[in-house]
């Protein structure tokens, strides 16, 4: 596995009324990644923040930006997404219909385009869209929530996941997002994940460096 272990912290988790400290906070202490949970209040029960979020915190940080939409029609918010300044955006594919296209339409906007599965999505569903892929997000929590505790039942998709990006030519990074603790890191690491989405083991704890070094060294 040649790519290093990735930390994103997801701002989800952090004080909205000190956003800039917070994003920066992240950035001094090692976040490799900064994460923003999208939610609509559709697909999931819970509402977040939308493309103006995501334009600040590209502002905040040289930090990849690396988007989780939780929507229903994501391709309506696709372009948006990608002129406030993502890197990366990702679509549920429980709320895609036509994922290769919406996948194909990621990457002509010049972004790194990914698929999310819920705790329930079998990781088939990627088999036939391996080439249009950047990166796979599993969620280890039903999304929608910071704080969940991490679904154990979860871990041997990680690993069969993995199988299937190292069966094929493809460099796919391969990232978790729910419940990411030192503890539960280990186990994530070690079943193939490579970027680990961290929102209240980050910010809830008030050193971040001293945070995303133990998410590290759990990881390495
Ligand atoms: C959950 C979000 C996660 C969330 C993770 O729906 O996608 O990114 O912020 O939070 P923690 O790490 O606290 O479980
Ligand atoms: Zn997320």
């Amino acid at each position: 596995m040649a790519t290093p272990l990735r930390i994103a912290p997801s701002i989800l988790s952090a004080d909205f009324g000190r956003l800039a400290e917070e994003v920066s906070s992240a950035e001094k202490g090692g976040a490799d990644w900064i994460h923003v949970d999208v939610m609509d209040g559709r697909f999931v029960p819970n509402i977040t923040f939308g493309p103006d979020i995501v334009r600040t915190v590209r502002r905040l940080t040289k930090l990849p930006v690396d988007v989780h939409l939780m929507i229903v029609e994501p391709d309506r918010h696709i372009d948006a997404f990608a002129a406030a300044g993502a890197d990366t955006i990702m679509v549920q594919v429980e709320a895609t219909v036509h994922l290769q296209r919406t996948l194909h339409h990621i990457r002509d906007l010049g972004k790194r385009a990914g698929a999310v599965l819920c705790p329930h999505t079998p990781e088939d569903v990627l088999r036939y869209v391996m080439g249009d892929l950047d990166q796979v997000l599993l969620m280890t929590v039903n999304p929608g929530f910071g704080g969940q505790a991490f679904l154990p039942a979860v871990v041997p998709k990680i690993a069969r996941m993995r199988a299937l990006i190292d069966a094929g030519p493809y460099p796919i990074e391969l990232e978790v997002d729910g419940g990411i603790t030192p503890e539960t890191a280990v186990t994530v690491v070690a079943a193939g994940a490579r970027v680990l989405v961290a929102g209240n083991s980050v910010f809830g704890k008030p050193d971040r460096a001293a945070a995303i070094s133990a998410l590290r060294a759990a990881g390495s």
